[in-house]
C-alpha cells in the first residue's frame, strides 16, 4: 500500500500543522515537510529518510519577511541576495534565531532557508504559516525525486500525503550560499548559477576544498550503476563494459539537468551497467550538474 498522493494543497497543510510528514513539490526536487519547531514530525522525517541526525534541514518558508523571523541577523547580503532570488532554487544560511531548534540546525549556530518557487509550496507556507523543514524526499543515499512517483517507489506508506506538483521545473537542488561568513561562499552549486550569485554579491570566498554543508556525500548523487564522464570536446569512451547507456549533458544543459535524477533511476530500473555521459561546459547550470555527475561518477 501507498502513502496517498493527490493535489489537495488545504489537505496537506492540515496534515503538516497537526504534526503530519508530507512530501511537497518545489521547483527544484521534492521535499520531505514537517513543520520546523515540532521536533516529533521532524524525528520522523529522519527516520523515513533514513538520515543520520547531525545533518541539518533548509527550512522552508513563504517570504522573506518570515525568513528574517528564523534568524539573529540580516546581513546585508542576504537581503540582496533574497531580493534577486526568491522565491527561487537558492538557500541561504545565516546566524539563527534563538528559538530555532537544534533537531532543524543539528546543534549548529547557523540556519538554512528557502522561499521555493512552486505555486503548490507557497500557498502550502502560506497555510502552514511557520517554517517547514524538509530535505530531498529520497531515502538516505539514493538520488533526489522529482516526480511524485519517484517519492512513491523510495518512501513507499511512510508518509502521510504526497502532493503532486508534476515534475519539478529545475531537477537539481538549489544553490547554498553561506551569508554567516565574511566573504560569502557557495557550499553547495544548484538552480542558480555562480555567474548570477556573482552578479550580486561581487566577493565570494572561494570554494574548493572540502564541502562545510555536512553530509554531502559523493554517494547521494549516484544511481547504482556506474557512471562514467567525458567532456564534450575529449575522447569517447572506449568500449565500456556490460549494458551501456548514453546521455549528453552539452546541447541543451538546462532540460538536460530536469531529467537527470530521472534518468539515473531509468538506467538503474532497466538493468543498465555503465551510463556514459558527456559533461556539459561550467558555466551556468552547467556548473551544477557537473558537480552532481562528479560525485555520481564517484560513486557509493
Ligand atoms: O533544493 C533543495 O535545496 C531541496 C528542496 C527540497 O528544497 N532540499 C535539499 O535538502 O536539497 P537536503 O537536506 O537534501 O540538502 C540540504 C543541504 C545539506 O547538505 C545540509 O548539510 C545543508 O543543506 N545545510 C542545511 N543547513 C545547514 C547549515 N546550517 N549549515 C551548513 N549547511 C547546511
Ligand atoms: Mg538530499
Amino acid at each position: 500500500m501507498n502513502s496517498p498522493v493527490g493535489t489537495d494543497v488545504v489537505e496537506a497543510a492540515r496534515l503538516l500543522s497537526t504534526g503530519g510528514v508530507v512530501a511537497i513539490p518545489t521547483e527544484t526536487v521534492y521535499g520531505l515537510a514537517a513543520v520546523a519547531r515540532d521536533a516529533d514530525a521532524v524525528r520522523r522525517v529522519y527516520t523515513v529518510k533514513g538520515r543520520p541526525l547531525d545533518h541539518p534541514l533548509i527550512v522552508h518558508v513563504a517570504s522573506e519577511e518570515a525568513a528574517r523571523e528564523w534568524a539573529a541577523t540580516w546581513p546585508p547580503v542576504a537581503d540582496a541576495l533574497a531580493e534577486h532570488f526568491w522565491p527561487g532554487p537558492l538557500t541561504l544560511i545565516v546566524e539563527r534565531a534563538e528559538f530555532v531548534p537544534d533537531h532543524v540546525t543539528g546543534g549548529r549556530s547557523t540556519v538554512a532557508l528557502r522561499v521555493p518557487d512552486h505555486p503548490m509550496a507557497l500557498e502550502l507556507l502560506e497555510r502552514v504559516a511557520d517554517g517547514v523543514a524538509a530535505p530531498s524526499a529520497n531515502r538516505f543515499g539514493r538520488v533526489s525525486p522529482t516526480t511524485a512517483e519517484h517519492v512513491l517507489n523510495d518512501l513507499g506508506n511512510d508518509v502521510d500525503y504526497v502532493l503532486d506538483g508534476g515534475s519539478c521545473d529545475i531537477g537539481l537542488e538549489s544553490t547554498i550560499v553561506d551569508c554567516s561568513v565574511d566573504p560569502p561562499q557557495i557550499l553547495r552549486p544548484g538552480g542558480v548559477a555562480t555567474e548570477d550569485i556573482e552578479a550580486v554579491v561581487k566577493t565570494l570566498a572561494p570554494t574548493s576544498g572540502p564541502s562545510r554543508a555536512p553530509g554531502m556525500l559523493p554517494g547521494h548523487y549516484a544511481p547504482d550503476c556506474r557512471v562514467v564522464l567525458r567532456e564534450h570536446d575529449g575522447p569517447p569512451v572506449s568500449g565500456p563494459s556490460g549494458r551501456a547507456r548514453f546521455l549528453d549533458a552539452s546541447v541543451d544543459p538546462s532540460s538536460f539537468a530536469r531529467t537527470m535524477y530521472a534518468n539515473m533511476r531509468d538506467a538503474d530500473r532497466d538493468g543498465v551497467e555503465t551510463l556514459v555521459i558527456t559533461l556539459p561546459a561550467p558555466r551556468g547550470i552547467g556548473l551544477a550538474i557537473r558537480d552532481r555527475l562528479r560525485k555520481a561518477a564517484a560513486g557509493r
